[in-house]
């Protein structure tokens, strides 16, 4: 059995001070095997932003996939954005842009979706889609196969990017950026569990409550949890049971 926090959204900058301690307390009772960070840890890639972000990430004694989101490479500094979009993401948070985490039962693989040139929209083209072939493909067929982005992948050439998690045997798929908590199964010859979460400690919650996600992982099945803020602290809130792709 594995545990995977998924946390996304921090947008240090915004944060919440009682959140984030909150939200370290709740991650240290859980113990997980691995923390998956789906992007924007920053609110606009400023050094101090991400100085706040890596020191949240360095009190969490747990293995961690990290990948940057849209928020990560700066906004309004046209030619840091163009030259070294991720430049600082780099220095402070991770040098690795592709992220892993392999054990026993699960293979964690995190996929840069940013691009300097959409701002908000994030990126599949051909060659990312080769990078995610060859992860899929060299994990072995029994591990529980993660992939971590911060942009959802279902709108990026929807058809194309299936086939590929399909084919290479894709369980899981965590995201986050729309700042809502929602999972569910979908594909046509796999059917592979998508799972976003909502900002965990921002400001930015729009009409959702902040919270994240606990993905229970055992021989026969998924249950993905989303841990939400009620004012106090966070709490179990739905919790739905899959069964594993290659169970079904
Ligand atoms: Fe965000
Ligand atoms: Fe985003």
């Amino acid at each position: 059995m594995r545990v995977l926090a998924h946390i996304s959204d921090l947008h240090f900058g915004t944060e919440i001070p009682t959140m984030v301690r909150t939200l370290k307390e709740d991650l240290e009772k859980l113990h997980p095997d691995v923390i998956a960070v789906s992007g924007d840890l920053s609110q606009r890639a400023r050094e101090s932003q991400f100085l706040a972000a890596r020191r949240f990430l360095n009190e969490l004694p747990f293995p961690q996939v990290i990948v940057p989101g849209n928020h990560d490479i700066p906004l309004f500094n046209l030619p840091v954005r163009l030259l070294n979009p991720l430049g600082r993401y780099r220095k402070h948070i991770s040098w690795d842009l592709a992220q892993t985490f392999v054990d026993s039962e699960v293979a964690v693989f995190g996929f840069n979706t940013v691009r300097p040139g959409k701002w908000k929209s994030g990126h599949l083209g051909e060659s990312e889609l080769k990078r995610l072939r060859t992860f899929l493909g060299s994990a072995n067929r029994k591990l529980f196969k993660v992939v971590v982005t911060h942009h959802p992948l279902v709108p990026f050439r929807a058809r194309k990017v299936f086939s590929v998690l399909s084919d290479g045997g894709a369980d899981l798929v965590l995201a986050g950026h729309l700042h809502r908590g929602v999972h569910g199964r979908a594909g046509l010859r796999r059917r592979i569990l998508f799972a976003e979460a909502g900002t965990a400690v921002s400001t930015r919650a729009r009409n959702e409550v902040n919270g994240y996600n606990v993905v229970t992982v055992s021989d026969d099945r998924v249950v993905v949890q989303i841990r939400a803020w009620d004012g106090k602290g966070f709490h179990a809130g739905r919790s739905i049971t899959y069964p594993r792709a290659s169970c079904i």
